[in-house]
């Protein structure tokens, strides 16, 4: 039974001050080798949650199950190992900018697979870029070199650097112009086809794209679970928030 749900979450509470919950017991199950949507507002607790899965986040309360692991029983050792199986894309591609294309993608191969070795670590980079359609002539170069859809590809291919079974993306085309988008999309995409079994979480405030992307989508609203369901059970729903959002499309605010 676990072993289709890469996440599971059990009346999760989280308080940052004692009286406000931005998580209010929270239930949810992202089920393993999809791509799973989580979609809502501005300011409804979508990155606090993707914290809380990485482990960056303590609970207030409550259990979060990462690939059958409770995080809350983990020694510090064990949550970094479990770490390794997590591929994070967050919203800014937050690549070091005083190394190069091909020296960030090695960087988490040279934190966790040092046995492995120089000559090692830039082939699997090499393997990861090509994946993500960079061209090698872009690999010694630094970021703030590259235009943004480059650097959104370097950011994924070091996301994919350790072969993670959970890829999360933190509104990964916010900001981006249509066509960028289009092709993050896409991306997206073709990743998660290309690694068999792989699980996606796509935090999205564009409710279209998720329809597009996914097999699942979470919608998110007063601290738990609106509406989990496919698109066709969006469709579906008589909850008038969500009637509102599929009229209207979700604005970032
Ligand atoms: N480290 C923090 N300390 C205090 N409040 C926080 C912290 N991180 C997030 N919050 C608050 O939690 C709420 C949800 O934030 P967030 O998860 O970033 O929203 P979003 O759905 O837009 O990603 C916001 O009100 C935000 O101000
Ligand atoms: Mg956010």
């Amino acid at each position: 039974m676990s072993d289709e749900v890469a996440v599971r979450i059990r009346d999760l509470k989280k308080s940052f001050d004692g009286k406000d919950y931005v998580l209010n017991g929270m239930n949810l199950d992202i089920p393993r080798g999809k791509v799973t949507s989580i979609i809502g507002f501005s300011g409804t607790g979508k990155s606090v949650l993707l914290k809380h899965i990485l482990g960056i986040l303590k609970p207030t309360s409550g259990t979060i199950e990462v690939l059958g692991r409770d995080l809350q029983k983990m020694s510090m050792p064990e949550l970094i190992e479990l770490r390794t199986k997590l591929g994070v894309s967050f919203q800014y591609s937050a690549l070091f900018d005083d190394m190069t294309v091909m020296e960030n993608v090695c960087f988490p191969l040279r934190e966790h697979r040092f046995s492995l070795g120089q000559k090692q670590w830039e082939e699997i980079a090499a393997r990861k870029l090509g994946q993500v359609g960079m061209e090698s002539k872009h690999f010694h170069k630094l970021p703030s070199e590259l235009s943004g859809g480059m650097r959104k590809r370097v950011a994924l291919a070091r996301a994919l650097a350790l072969d993670p079974e959970i890829l999360l993306y933190d509104e990964p085309t916010t900001g981006l112009d249509p066509i960028l988008t289009e092709v993050v999309d896409d991306l997206i995409h073709n990743t998660h086809k290309n690694h068999a079994g792989s699980t996606s979480v796509v935090v999205s405030h564009d409710l279209f794209a998720a329809f597009r992307l996914s097999d699942y989508i979470v919608m998110l609203d007063k601290g738990g679970v609106l509406l989990a369901g496919t698109q066709d059970e969006f469709h579906k729903s008589k909850n008038e928030l969500v009637m509102k959002f599929l009229s209207k499309g979700l604005k970032q605010g």
